[in-house]
């Protein structure tokens, strides 16, 4: 009698310890964007150190920097690497030029350095600027993907792309998740685009700012509703209920994949962020609101109404005001601490 109460007390401890271990094990960080574009940055090893104090785990770098490969070696951090949009034509064009790429900046450091994802290109779809590049785009992804393949490497980094939802999706569509499609523009580019990820499992790159879309169409969409406010109005789509506009920008992603025929692949948002300043609702208060509701939301792992539990990965854009980002003057705002590593507000990166 005695005996099989110990034993029973023994096996529920290691059920309580099995369990924690694994919630432990699956629990999601939240990652930031560093677009290193300013003069008075810190040092990576300093950046390391800021990012762990701070319990965030993802690090998302707009092209190949050995300097970010070093610091980061054995730090538990995920990198996100970019190939620069000006890379694009080379890369394309050849791929010894991709295997040069992988050879110099990929094999050198993995996996001490845990590079995770390459986003080849940034938002090269649906934008003017970005025009010139998107012949080279899918080429490119694939040269590399082969690099990858020749390194043996294929199944632990994914090659991707990072796509803006503004720039894919109008502005009002955001309304009717369900409905969602790709502009007609940009419709046959991100076919090509998803049969690529598709086929080699990986995931679709979004930036996602419910920032620019409210901003943009302030009579369709309330303040509150991209803010996560909890006084929000409740958006009904069909059987769906929505809460806040980041879910309703995914879930529209979503529905735009399922209409060409893509139900598998996942979402992971590569930047999404709030200003502080440069505009009346780039407020400290606002961008406070935004970030924080934001984490919490992600990391309660509720997901959005079409996936409910499954909150995507998500990287906050951006880790630091950088003071030589061209633009609006919100784009050198949208920092969660200051050059000398200072809050901008106070940020809670874990629940
Ligand atoms: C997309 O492809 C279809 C079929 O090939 C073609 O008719 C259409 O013009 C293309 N659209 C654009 C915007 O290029
Ligand atoms: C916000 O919207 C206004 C009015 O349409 C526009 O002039 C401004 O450029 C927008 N700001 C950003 C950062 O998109």
């Amino acid at each position: 009698m005695g005996q099989s109460k110990e034993r029973m007390k023994i096996t529920l401890i290691a059920c309580i310890f099995i369990l924690c271990v694994s919630i432990e094990g699956d629990a999601e960080k939240i990652g930031v964007n560093n677009g290193l574009l300013g003069d008075n940055l810190p040092p990576q090893e300093e950046v390391v150190s800021l990012m762990k104090m701070n319990n965030i785990g993802k690090y998302r770098i707009y092209k190949q920097e050995p300097t970010v490969f070093k610091a980061f070696a054995n730090s538990d951090i995920e990198i996100i690497v970019g190939v620069a949009n000006f890379d694009l034509q080379r890369i394309s064009s050849d791929e010894k030029e991709a295997m040069k790429w992988v050879a110099e900046y990929v094999k050198p450091y993995f996996p001490a350095t845990n590079i995770k994802y390459i986003a080849v290109g940034n938002e090269v779809l649906g934008k003017a600027e970005t025009a010139k590049y998107v012949g080279y785009l899918l080429p490119a992804m694939i040269n590399i993907q082969n690099a990858l393949q020749k390194a043996n490497l294929q199944d632990k980094i994914k090659v991707s792309t990072a796509l803006a939802a503004r720039d894919l999706i109008e502005a009002l569509s955001f309304q009717a998740p369900s409905k969602g499609t790709f502009t007609e523009k940009v419709e046959n580019d991100t076919s090509a685009v998803l049969k690529f990820l598709e086929h080699s499992r990986s995931p679709f790159l979004a930036n996602v700012f419910p920032f620019f879309i409210y901003n943009s169409s302030r009579d369709s969409y309330s303040l509150d509703y991209a803010l996560f406010k909890p006084t929000a109005p409740v958006v009904k789509d069909g059987n769906k209920i929505y809460k806040n506009l980041f879910d309703a920008m995914i879930d529209t992603l979503y529905s735009a994949m399922e209409s060409m025929g893509y139900s598998n692949i996942p979402i992971v948002v590569t930047a999404t962020g709030w200003p502080s300043k440069g505009n009346d609702v780039a407020t400290i208060q606002n961008a406070k609101s935004y970030n924080n509701n934001l984490i919490k939301h992600v990391l309660s792992k509720a997901g959005t109404p079409k996936r409910p539990g499954q909150s995507p990965e998500t990287c906050i854009f951006a880790l630091f005001n950088e003071n030589q980002k061209p633009g609006d003057e919100t784009e050198r705002n949208f920092g969660l601490f200051y050059p000398n590593k200072k809050p901008v507000y106070p940020v809670q990166f874990s629940v």
